[in-house]
């Protein structure tokens, strides 16, 4: 499917059916130019005419192709193609992305008090993280467009999964990290990757301030969240939950907010079904903020104007974010969907991430603000008993091994965060003494 190599003038118009639009001013622009803003300032949403297409065949559609082997719809990403774009299938870059299971949350439903919790896990995706859903749109429309190279600013995933899908088409990739900050299993696949990997003096907020400007003056094909293309394939997150839940629409969506372009897939995918009539109503989403990188918070909580967090700070390095660049759509998804903002701190996210490991499932720290978040909202009886909720885990356990040991050893208190479930490994001579010892007692010593 990628080994097209196909270059020359296309006519774009002809090949995707849609168009460019602003959340701020309405302005349309035609999907010829490369475009991630609008001269307003803006974020830009790629829009269809829906007029003309008849949900229940589409939703007819998507069941015939579940569990397809082989082939573009064997993606759960192209599988709903009619909603993400419909391009010709020769530019279409994938890895069978998506597809991730959903599990009932077990203990860490228990830890939460939410009795119908699922957790979706985004971290099974090729790379590891939802990344995957967004970068084989991304990277597909740096194809269409004719790009040589491919850039984005990232806190790890998004590079990890840039990295990959651009060697899988033979397109360069090109890195902005913060130095230092990253989680190392993120940072090795973007090295395995043959990502050309810059790390610049600066937080993330530096790191995509300054992408923007080299994608602009270096004409490299930008793959961040602000470029509309990766937020449609991110839809297919929530399309994917509807779908393994017969339709069944949830009460609610819980997802870490970090650059905000993940909650505004969700909730422009399920406005567009909404619209289609495939669904009777929006479920509610709840964004959930670390709370020392919580820009959306303040001004959902507030009511006040958008204000960017100077110096973000969380151990959760996935969404250590001040400056979201989506955090206009995010709020207009959250009022779509009554939706709700809400903020955990280091210890709660933490903790949740504890239980959600030791319910057997695992992932990294910023997923697991999913069930921080849930788990407060239903002590705060916002989310109540009887409904059903599907958190998002983002990213995979394995992102992140030191945040895990740095729990489980309980060495992370310099950063305010107590081992409270912490598992720690048992340092024993080489005798059957020492481990019968060291069997018999609860808690064992360290
Ligand atoms: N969870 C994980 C594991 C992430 O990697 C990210 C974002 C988020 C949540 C937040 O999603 O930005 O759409 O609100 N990571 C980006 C990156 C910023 O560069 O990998 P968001």
């Amino acid at each position: 499917m990628y080994l097209n190599y196909s270059r020359g003038t296309i006519n774009m118009t002809a090949m995707i059916q849609g168009w460019l639009e602003c959340i701020r001013c309405k302005r349309k622009y035609d999907l010829t130019e490369v475009r991630y803003n609008c001269g307003c300032g803006g974020t830009l949403d790629l829009r269809r005419d829906l007029s003309t297409v008849d949900g229940r065949k589409l939703k007819r559609r998507w069941e015939n192709r579940w569990g397809a082997k082989r082939g573009l719809y064997a993606s759960g990403v192209w599988r709903y193609k009619e909603l993400i774009f419909d391009c010709e299938e020769d530019y279409i870059v994938t890895r069978q992305e998506g597809n991730t299971r959903l599990y009932d949350a077990g203990k860490a439903g228990e830890y939460a008090g939410i009795k119908n919790f699922y957790l979706k896990h985004e971290g099974e995706n090729p790379t590891g993280s939802f990344k995957d859903r967004g970068m084989t749109c991304g990277v597909t429309a740096a194809r269409f467009y004719h790009a040589s190279s491919v850039a984005c600013a990232s806190t790890g995933n998004t590079s990890a999964s840039m990295a990959s899908y651009a060697a899988v088409c033979g397109l360069k990739s090109v890195i902005f990290i913060p130095e230092g900050k990253i989680a190392y299993g993120k940072l090795a696949q973007a090295l395995a990757f043959g990502g050309k990997t810059l790390q610049i003096k600066g937080n993330f907020d530096d790191a995509m301030a300054l992408v923007q400007q080299v994608c602009s003056e270096l004409n490299i094909y930008l793959v961040n969240s602000i470029n509309p293309f990766r937020i449609e394939g991110q839809k297919a997150i929530g399309f994917e939950v509807l779908q393994q839940l017969d339709w069944k629409v949830p009460d609610w969506f819980v997802i870490p907010g970090g650059n905000l372009g993940n909650n505004s897939a969700l909730s422009k995918g399920m406005r567009e079904l909404y619209d289609l009539g495939i669904i009777a109503k929006i479920p509610r989403i709840a964004v959930i903020q670390a709370a020392g990188a919580a820009p959306l918070a303040a001004m959902w909580k507030t009511r006040a104007g958008y204000a960017p967090v100077k110096n973000p700070e969380t151990i959760a390095t996935a969404i250590k974010i001040g400056n979201p660049v989506s955090w206009e759509k995010s709020l207009r998804g959250v009022n779509w969907s009554h939706g709700v903002v809400e903020t955990v701190t280091e210890q709660e996210i933490m903790d949740a991430k504890a239980m959600v490991d030791a319910a057997g499932i695992g992932a990294e720290p910023a997923s697991c603000c999913s069930v921080a978040g849930a788990k407060k909202l239903a002590d705060a009886g916002i989310i109540t008993a009887d409904e059903t909720v599907v958190g998002i885990l983002t990213g995979n356990i394995l992102k992140d091994p030191d945040a895990v040991v740095g729990y489980h050893k309980n060495e992370l208190r310099a950063m305010g965060i107590e081992g409270t479930y912490a598992n720690a490994p048992i340092a024993i001579e080489a005798t059957v003494e020492a481990v019968r010892k060291a069997l018999s007692c609860s808690p064992c010593p360290q």
